[in-house]
């Protein structure tokens, strides 16, 4: 497996695990960190035996944002060269489904990379919040955009405009995160969800995932139009057979991602 300084990886079962790993800087995303991210997901998205994909922090922090310090002294050329951010976007392409595990602080591009997630698990100490504003600048990994398609225009203009920060149990009443756990169990609860997925066939999983995050994309119709060809499209998988025979004769089904 790949040597990485700022991150660390590993399997658990059929689960690629990413812990972001920049204790003494809360994590945050400076460019080393996020072309590992990204490196390590994209050799997860390729790994068979791996069927979905955990991305967490520690208990106090998930990240807390792009790196200030990294970034402070940039100028427009420095960043437009640097491009971190269309590295990190790369996320947009991974095909397996990730899961975000957080604890304490999701800020600025940690809130943006955990948006970027398909599902999130937080523990009762998580904040996520858009507080670029506080620096002189706007998010800009997702933060307008995805949070305002998640929790409307009032509160993303309430978080980016005057760093309104949501607790776990706000994030979850409005639709931002999966479940709210004690601290002493987010991971564990989200790589049995990651496993349990993980355990589902394959192909179906993905197409799933590609068809529901185009609905962030696409008009009704076409988005309907594409996911009727995915439905279609998978009658030419083993998995959607044996699932149907499986049915038919009462017993589990056994899926081969062909
Ligand atoms: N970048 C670089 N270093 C950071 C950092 C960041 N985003 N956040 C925290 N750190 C560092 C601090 O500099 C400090 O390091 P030193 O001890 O070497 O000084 C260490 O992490 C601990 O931070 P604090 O001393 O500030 O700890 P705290 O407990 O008092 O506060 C915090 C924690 C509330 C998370 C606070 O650190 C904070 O507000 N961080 C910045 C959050 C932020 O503004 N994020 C947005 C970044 S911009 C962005 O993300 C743009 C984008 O959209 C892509």
């Amino acid at each position: 497996m790949t040597e990485y300084s700022s991150i660390l990886v590993e399997t658990r079962e059929n689960v690629g695990l990413i812990r972001l790993n920049r204790p003494r800087a809360f994590n945050a995303l400076n460019t080393e960190l996020i072309t590992e991210l990204v490196d390590a997901l994209q050799k997860f998205d390729q790994q068979d035996g791996v069927g979905a994909i955990v991305i967490t922090g520690n208990d106090k922090v998930f990240a807390a944002g792009a790196d200030i310090k990294e970034m402070a002294e940039s100028t427009v050329v420095d960043r437009i060269k640097n491009d971190s951010i269309a590295i990190l976007s790369k996320i947009r392409q991974v095909k397996k489904p990730i899961i975000a595990a957080i604890s304490g602080w999701a800020l600025g591009g940690g809130c943006e990379l955990a948006m970027a997630c398909d599902m999130i698990i937080a523990s009762e100490t998580a904040q996520f919040g858009q507080p670029e504003i506080n620096l002189g600048v706007i998010p800009g990994a997702g933060g307008t955009q995805r949070l305002t398609r998640i929790v409307g225009k009032a509160i993303a203009m309430e978080m980016i405009l005057n760093d309104r920060r949501l607790t776990a149990e706000e994030a979850l009443q409005m639709g931002l995160i999966n479940r709210v756990v004690p601290v002493e169990i987010y991971l564990e609860e989200t790589l049995k969800m990651a496993q349990e997925i993980a355990v589902r066939a394959p192909i179906a999983v993905q197409f799933a995932k590609k068809a529901i995050n185009q609905a962030y994309e696409s008009s009704l119709s076409d988005g309907l139009e594409d996911e009727r060809q995915a439905f279609y499209l998978l009658f030419g998988t083993e998995d959607q057979k044996e699932g149907m025979r499986a049915f038919s004769e009462k017993r589990p089904p056994k899926w081969q991602g062909k």
